[in-house]
């Protein structure tokens, strides 16, 4: 068989030589850093994921070097193949960057600022995209939709409200799982993700619809409000699973001895790593839900961690800092009365835990 040819590319003037084929998304992930597009829907290892988000919207300046008109509007760049002699523009075009502002402000539309009661705070692609590309302020005032939470099972719990419906989660179901049971339900602005009769998820590798989900909307039963992400310290560690499609490398996100979540690796895109087998890392519900003990696994040591991620602000030394000073009597002019008891609202607080009495950090038996 005949070598696909490489073909140039040059993205916010940096020059690629990527094989025919390639989308501009990859060509730009191949340049790397900044100049690669935001993606809230693409996927690289999921079949058929992109073109629903436009976040990856870039300018095409040069179409080709046979052809080489300017396209005439912004594309997704995680549709768009590349031609030979194309030129781009990502971050270097001020179109894009008022693009990328209004599909974040339009992302941001139904979905709940609940960032500090959020699970997924701290690795939320939808809140660095609004860090990075959104604006400060809102123009809508109309109430957001909103939806009752739905029960999925032991494992995973769906909060629509939160969904910004980028069908990565059903496209892991199914292309991992021997069956589907979750899907699309309705049309345009009654769309969501549902089971249809409130089934819950029990393939042994649905537990991967949480790694894909850039948001909260389904999140981990097992660890869901144990614990901050930033107060836990991630560990990459492996086991001999018995599963044959479960790659068995995973990380453990621990405080102190404790093993408080199990996820699968993820790369610097935010998607699952490759395992050393050269496949997606995908792991299986026994790896992600049931082996939460040091002992199950092998440590291979620390993750590495972009120091940039709000996860590598949990490595202090406590040693070196002063206790925290009570301000807010100081501030409000007067001693602050409690409004709300959080046992009263809370499905997760012990009644009989005051988590701000006990003595080190909250584990995961401080809770329900
Ligand atoms: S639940 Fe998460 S992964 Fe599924 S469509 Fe909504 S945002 Fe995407
Ligand atoms: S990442 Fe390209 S459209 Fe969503």
């Amino acid at each position: 068989m005949s070598e696909v040819p490489n073909i140039k590319v040059t993205i916010d003037n940096i020059t690629v030589e990527v094989p025919a084929g390639t989308s501009i998304l990859e060509a730009a992930r191949k340049i790397g850093g900044q100049v690669a597009p935001p993606t809230m829907c693409y996927y690289s290892h999921l079949k058929g994921s992109g073109g629903k988000c436009r976040t990856c919207l870039v300018e095409v300046s040069k179409g080709s070097e046979k052809d080489p008109r300017p396209m005439p509007k912004l594309v997704a760049s995680c549709r768009t193949g590349v031609m030979d002699g194309m030129e781009v523009k990502s971050m270097t075009s001020e179109k894009v960057t008022d693009a990328r502002k209004g599909v974040t402000e339009f992302l941001l539309l139904n979905h709940p600022l609940d960032c500090p009661v959020c699970d997924q705070a701290g690795e939320c692609h939808l809140q660095d995209l609004g860090y990075e590309h959104g604006k400060e302020g809102t123009r809508t005032e109309f109430e957001r939709r909103t939806f009752e939470p739905e029960d999925l099972g032991p494992y995973i719990q769906l909060n629509m409200n939160r969904c910004i419906m980028c069908f990565r989660c059903v496209f892991t179901a199914e292309q991992l799982t021997d069956y589907r049971e979750h899907g699309i339900l309705d049309r345009g602005e009654h769309a969501r993700i549902s089971t249809c009769i409130s089934k819950s998820l029990e393939h042994d590798f649905i537990g991967n619809v949480i790694d894909v989900c850039p948001v909260g909307a389904l999140t981990d039963k097992t660890f869901r409000f144990k614990n901050r992400v930033w107060f836990t310290k991630p560990v990459d560690a492996h086991r001999n699973c018995s599963n044959p499609k479960c790659c068995g490398e995973v990380r453990l996100w621990m405080r102190g001895d404790e093993v408080f979540r199990v996820t699968a690796r993820k790369d610097e895109w935010g998607e699952v790593a490759v395992a050393s087998n050269g496949k997606p890392g995908w792991i299986c519900n026994e790896c992600r839900f049931e082996k939460k003990s040091t002992k199950d696994w092998v440590i291979e040591g620390p993750t590495n961690i972009n120091r940039h991620s709000v996860i590598s602000q949990g490595h202090y030394d406590r040693t070196v800092h002063e206790a925290q000073v009570e301000l807010l009597a100081e501030v409000i002019g007067k001693e602050p009365v409690m409004k709300m008891d959080i046992h009263d609202v809370s499905d997760v607080n012990k009644p009989n835990v005051h988590l701000s009495m006990i003595d080190g950090p909250a584990h995961s038996e401080d809770f329900k």
